[in-house]
């Protein structure tokens, strides 16, 4: 059997998705888990990008003993440097140069002749190779590129040492069978093809970065670069959890390579960065979305009793899904709370045990049974902030027929409590216009959700939402079983951000 290498970068690609930002820390936590899933090589971030990433790359390359961390690098002396300095402390480290090859790209972007940008690639291969024994060379729009331009950049960088040779569809315009070819070509036509490992990195602007990745696997590519949930620019990239899940359940097509990648801790994995990054799992996500195991019509549900496989394919259990389980009430105590929270793998320091108890009985409080999807929303939401500049200490809201809504919220600024009311279209428009003029900021909201984490009429409700502030987008979610503090408490959460 072959191996096939999961190079994942959610920290990287999927981090560049708008909103998507997370701070070091959280960068760690991500890691942490990426490792646990087995991932062969986490990308870390593009050290010269930014301070943040140089030292969330550079934190994680301290801890992580299993996988490979990876930083990016254009083909320029001082991101290579800065890379190569950050994934140092790595126990493997990795540096990823990426140089774009296309015409459209030569033309427009860089205003430069395919013999300079070959030097150019050349020459940065070598520089990187000096500071790094791993390197990774992508020419970026591959899939948009002359093909007999590719073959002769690939073979000169691989003569300079690079051991892996990344085919970026940057822009997702590939198509299966296309992709299968263009791999299969540069397998014939670069001559020391061999000394490196070919691996695919396909967006998903056409919804094909899936079949693209796993045709580009039947080709001859042996490692697969993919981001959790799917997550990245734009479209996004290729979702792990699709990929590594095909290669397991179609055998009789794939049943020639394996992955390293625990599929038991997918579901986690999905969820954390999900919580972290505050990006909404669409509910007909394949794999990790909320509905992917779930059977709405009779005739299915009949079937699906008598033999599971009639209507499906996967078994949840093996991407770490259990079925929502009533687990505790307001008379549980602490023990009950935390022993079932390590049963769903959670791991929280006394600190954030004590926090989180704490919530669960103000919330068992209202609510009378407690399941272990209220649980995981209940403990998300106390991982997520540690130090949040404003917290919310009351509202209160006024609302109805004929009645102008109006808001009026008290928040705890280190220590100082601070009140505005205000008026909306709406309460939760009057809330969002009161929060505006306490924190002084001119936010604007670019998305807001609201969803039923379990069912019942007293389910804790989740909110979602998007605020644009100073043209950066910031992600934030709250929940409780008030939707309207649900509502202020994820619009504080995308303001924290902004704040810390
Ligand atoms: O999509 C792309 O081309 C990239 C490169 C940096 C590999 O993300
Ligand atoms: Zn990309």
């Amino acid at each position: 059997m072959e191996k096939i290498i999961i190079f994942d970068t959610t920290l990287r690609d999927g981090e560049q998705a708008p909103g998507a930002s997370l701070n070091p820390q959280q960068k760690l936590e991500i890691a942490f888990q990426l490792e646990k899933l087995g991932v062969d090589v986490i990308e870390a971030g593009f050290p010269v990008a930014s301070p943040g990433d140089f030292q969330a790359v550079q934190d994680i390359s301290r801890k992580i003993k299993k996988s490979a961390v990876c930083g990016l690098a254009r083909c320029l002396k001082a991101d290579i440097t800065s890379a190569a300095k950050a994934v140092k402390p790595a126990k493997h480290p990795r540096v990823h140069i990426f140089l774009a090859t296309s015409k459209i790209h030569l033309q427009y972007k860089f205003r430069k002749a395919e013999d300079e940008i070959l030097k150019i690639a050349k020459y940065a291969a070598r520089f990187a190779r000096l500071r790094c024994a791993d390197i990774e060379f992508s020419p970026e729009d591959a899939t948009r590129s002359e093909r007999q331009f590719i073959y002769r950049v690939i073979e000169s960088v691989i003569d300079e040492g690079v051991n892996t040779i990344n085919i970026p569809d940057t822009v997702g315009y590939s198509y299966p069978q296309e992709i299968y070819s263009l791999i299969t070509d540069i397998r014939n036509n670069v001559p020391n093809i061999e000394k490196a490992v070919i691996a695919i990195h396909c967006h998903d602007d056409l919804g094909l970065s899936t079949a693209n990745s796993l045709s580009a696997i039947l080709a001859g590519a042996r490692q697969v670069h993919c981001t959790i949930n799917g997550i990245g620019e734009r479209a996004g990239n290729a979702s792990l959890e699709e990929i590594v899940m095909a290669l397991k359940t179609r055998k009789d097509v794939f049943g020639d390579f394996f992955t390293r990648i625990n599929t038991r801790e997918i579901y986690r994995t999905s969820r954390l960065v999900s919580n972290l990054t505050d990006f909404v799992i669409p509910p007909n996500k394949a794999i990790v979305g909320r509905n992917a195991f779930s059977h709405e019509s009779g005739i299915h549900q009949d079937a699906v009793l008598k033999k599971r496989s009639t209507y499906e394919i996967m078994d949840p259990h093996e991407v770490g899904i259990s079925s929502s389980q009533l687990v505790l009430g307001k008379h549980s105590g602490r023990h009950a709370f935390g022993d079932r929270l390590k049963n769903m793998g959670f791991k929280l320091d006394a600190k954030q045990l004590n926090r989180a108890f704490a919530r669960f009985k103000d919330v068992a409080d209202k609510k009378k049974d407690i399941y272990d999807d209220d649980l995981r929303i209940i403990v998300e939401d106390e991982i997520r902030v540690i130090k949040p500049a404003w917290k919310l200490a009351g509202f209160s809201i006024s609302s109805g027929t004929n009645i102008k809504p109006s808001a009026k919220i008290t928040l705890d600024k280190r220590g100082k409590l601070l009140s505005v009311e205000s008026t909306g279209d709406g309460p939760v428009d009057a809330c969002f216009r009161a929060l505006d003029k306490i924190t002084h900021l001119k936010a604007k909201l670019e998305d807001f959700r609201l969803e039923a984490v379990t069912s019942g009429k007293d389910a804790l409700g989740h909110a979602n939402l998007k605020l644009r502030i100073k043209s950066i987008i910031y992600s934030g979610s709250g929940s409780s079983t008030d939707i309207i503090e649900a509502s202020i408490l994820a619009y504080l959460n995308a303001v924290n951000k902004y704040a810390i």
